[in-house]
């Protein structure tokens, strides 16, 4: 299948066949997927939340790791889009029986499904689908490389909440060495001209991460929250992700906390900061509960967006070009 090409009006972004990760985007393309979000947040409000836009096309959801709000979220959005949804239970399918990745993908495939909707704790599995695959290919997270959705849906809700994404300060704060948010966030957003700080313990920061930047010099590595936070416009704190640690990265939760969790005297080091989080939360941990549930949190604005941002991507890789109009 053919790359889609759309006109923005300023540049033509074009989309290939399969969406991997935010680095294979080009910022035009990037910002042509938020402004066909923007379009489809407006249908989840209607008591109608359906357009045709995808009728007769067939999405599988084939997730190998749990998840709540991607593989909701990518149902829901497919759904919207009035295209057909499979939801395949690895635990309930014949990889029990020892059926391999490509083996259960095309024999998916066989079925005539149009999108493949992968999550895999394995860096590289939607790509190797990719390669054996007709239909097209969308990662939903695979191990530490990359969320493209997740790294969308950020920027769409910074767009929103404070109406650029240009020049703005982001702060990340965590397990950046085995988050796949926080690579495709600082890929997503040094890409449209934000800059990012990535905070966290030594052992939590992989050596030349900041060389994922589009753009030199604009992320800042650092290991001091409280001197990282001043004129921040977004602070990210991120789930410590244990299991994908071997050893311990940090003697406990609790001393993890005191020098990392966003708590209320952080946040006013940030005045003016919104606070955003992947999910799942730990409370306590990274972050405090009365800054998730506090007013500047738009935590749960990240979900809604979500599905929104996961129809335009279904929309743009699945062959509904030209019919959004
Ligand atoms: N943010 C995110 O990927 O959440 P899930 O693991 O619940 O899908």
């Amino acid at each position: 299948m053919s790359a889609v090409a759309t006109d923005t009006g300023a540049a033509t972004a074009t989309f290939g066949k399969d969406l991997l990760g935010l680095k294979d985007l080009s910022a035009v393309a990037v910002t042509a997927l938020l402004d066909t979000a923007e379009g489809f947040l407006e249908v989840g409000t209607r008591s109608v939340k359906k357009v045709p836009a995808l009728r007769g096309r067939t999405v599988v959801n084939l997730f190998y790791e749990p998840s709540t709000r991607t593989r909701t979220s990518f149902e829901l959005a497919a759904k919207r889009l009035s295209a057909d949804v499979l939801n395949i239970t690895v635990n309930a399918s014949s990889v029990v029986k020892g059926e391999g990745l490509i083996d259960t993908a095309r024999n998916i495939e066989a079925m005539n499904v149009d999108t493949v909707v992968i999550r895999h704790a394995a860096a590289g599995a939607p790509q190797l689908l990719a390669e054996n695959l007709q239909s097209h290919v969308i990662n939903a997270g695979d191990g530490a490389h990359e969320h493209p959705t997740q790294g969308l849906l950020d920027l769409f809700t910074m767009r929103r909440a404070l109406g650029r994404v240009k020049g703005l300060t982001v702060v990340i704060v965590g397990d950046i060495a085995h988050s796949r948010v926080a690579r495709s966030g600082l890929i997503g957003l040094t890409k449209l001209g934000a800059h990012v700080r990535l905070v966290g313990p030594p052992t939590m920061i992989p050596m030349g991460i900041e060389r994922l930047a589009e753009t030199p010099g604009s992320v800042r590595v650092g290991h001091d929250l409280d001197a990282a936070l001043a004129g921040a416009d977004v602070l990210m704190p991120l789930r410590l992700q244990l299991e994908r640690q071997g050893a311990p990265l940090f003697p406990g939760k609790r001393e993890y906390a005191l020098r990392y969790g966003i708590d209320q005297r952080r946040l006013s080091l940030a005045p003016g900061a919104i606070v955003m989080h992947p999910g799942p939360i730990n409370r306590g941990v990274e972050i405090a509960h009365d800054v998730a549930d506090g007013e500047r949190s738009v935590i749960l604005g990240q979900v809604t967006h979500g599905v929104a941002v996961r129809m335009a991507v279904l929309y743009h890789y699945s062959g509904g070009q030209g019919e959004l109009a």
